[in-house]
């Protein structure tokens, strides 16, 4: 019979015993449940509610609890429900009295909810550890190739050319704004609700503020039936990692396409591919697959708990129940990606030539030539009028820009002199494209400067990030 069978005659069924228990999932927050009650524990000793002799057989209870639970031998019983009675029955079984002390002025509802907090505010700072990594390598491969020109593409049509660092820092700058979310989640997560018990608060004279303190809170819920019922920190995780996720899939869909024969970008290490079992020729970019396809799942968690909180009524339900899954699993697909993405980017090569060779091609310097124009008085729309016909000229005679002769430019306008041949050189194109936040070498540059303040910022961040009570040292 379950710890709170007193009022029963009758076991659930096998059946029911399966389906309610949350116990297979929610073991995985131990860490967090042991250090909720020992925090608990001290303060109801403070507070003169149990006796100090009691609080030292409580904490040194669940320390062994905890030695058991990590050494992987701990007998998890389905028949507990979840990891509160599963950890609360083994510590009575080992301590008696003093471990039946230790529910006084709490309820699951606030404890779950707590643990579930602590959870989500440490895997915050994992993701946000797994972001700076991938950033960083980002911003080394920016580096690494200064001068390597690709066409910069609208409609996946040849528009512009680019440098290969501006491409890749503009991966940089999404990832950079995923850490704020990541951030933001984990401060929505950074309250504590015990004390609020079931629903309504309790009569023993807690010190909420107290737990909060011991637990590495930096504030406490404001209201008891918000706060056992609130999972709005989870949506925010989970919807930080569905955008992260989701900036992941656009890196991830170039790699593939820039893997394939048809673009030749890049090739992937053979680290990050895979072979088939029938054509022996093949070099997959499997993994690079997986990371835009696992972001269907993040999405799907992040869909899944907004649908399991609307329309829930106050205060705690069992439907709550559903929140931890998803936001496991998000979090835990959000690093392998993350790592994965990091070491892909940082073994791959990258095939200039290729790049180069593309940018030559589709008239990438039409704009350019129509700027020609019209910084020599003509109007722009008249320019690029021109200019389009200059472009239909070449696709009829199969031939480029730099193709046409001085007299075939001044057919189109006396305006066209020789050194229009300058205004079509690629490495000239991009240069000149100073405006801040551009692809021309020295908005680049300065761009870079961001990136580098932005990065240190972030990193200065993580550092003084308190670990929190479950991580902290044994006492
Ligand atoms: N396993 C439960 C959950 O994850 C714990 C809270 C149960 N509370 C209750 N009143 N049944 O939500």
């Amino acid at each position: 019979m379950a710890l709170w069978s007193g009022r029963f005659t009758e076991d659930v069924s096998e059946f029911t015993q399966r389906f309610g228990a949350s116990l297979p999932v929610d073991k995985q927050l131990y860490e967090q449940d042991i250090a909720g009650s020992k925090a608990h524990a001290r303060m109801l000793g403070k507070q003169g509610v149990i006796s100090q002799d009691d609080v030292d057989a409580i904490e040194a209870g669940l320390d062994r609890v905890k030695a058991r639970i990590d050494a992987g031998d701990f007998p998890f019983d389905i028949n507990d429900e979840d990891i509160h009675m599963s950890v609360e029955k083994a510590l009575i079984e080992d301590i008696g009295e003093p471990g039946a002390r230790l529910h006084t002025g709490r309820s699951r509802n606030d404890q779950v909810v707590t643990d579930t907090r602590l959870y989500v505010k440490k895997r915050c700072v994992d993701l946000m550890e797994a972001n700076l990594k991938l950033r960083r390598v980002l911003v080394d491969q920016a580096k690494a190739h200064p001068d390597v020109i690709l066409p910069g593409y609208t409609h996946m049509q040849h528009a512009q050319p680019v440098l290969l660092s501006h491409h890749l820092l503009a991966y940089y700058w999404m990832f950079e704004r995923d850490f704020k979310r990541l951030s933001a989640a984990r401060d929505a997560a950074d309250a504590c609700p015990l004390g609020s018990a079931a629903l309504a608060g309790t009569t023993y004279p807690l010190d909420r503020r107290m737990t909060a303190d011991e637990l590495g809170f930096s504030r406490v819920t404001p209201n008891s039936l918000d706060a056992v019922s609130d999972r709005d920190f989870v949506l925010d995780l989970l919807y930080a990692c569905s955008v992260s996720s989701m900036h992941l899939s656009r890196l991830a869909e170039e790699m593939v396409l820039w893997s394939t024969s048809e673009f030749g970008f890049i090739t992937l290490s053979d680290s990050f591919s895979t072979g088939s079992s029938i054509m022996p020729q093949k070099k997959n970019p499997d993994f690079a697959e997986l990371v835009r396809g696992k972001t269907g799942r993040v999405i799907g968690d992040l869909v899944g708990m907004l649908v399991t909180m609307k329309a829930l009524p106050l205060a705690y339900n069992k439907d709550l129940q559903e929140d931890k899954e998803g936001v496991i699993d998000a979090a835990r697909t959000l690093e392998d990606c993350c790592v994965c993405m990091a070491g892909m980017l940082s073994t791959l090569t990258v095939n200039e030539d290729a790049m180069r060779a593309q940018a030559e091609k589709g008239y990438l310097a039409a704009t350019d030539v129509a700027d020609y124009l019209a910084k020599k008085g003509m109007p722009f729309r008249r320019a690029h009028a021109i200019v389009g016909h200059l472009v239909l000229l070449c696709d009829q005679r199969g031939c480029d820009l730099k193709d046409l002769s001085i007299d075939d430019f001044k057919a189109e306008s006396d305006l066209f002199e020789p050194d229009i041949i300058e205004a079509l050189d690629l490495r000239e194109i991009v240069r000149a494209r100073t405006t801040e936040g551009g692809t021309g070498d020295a908005a680049v540059a300065e761009q870079m400067k961001k990136v580098e303040r932005t990065l240190a910022a972030d990193e200065q961040e993580l550092a003084s990030e308190e670990p929190d009570a479950s991580d902290a040292p044994e006492a």
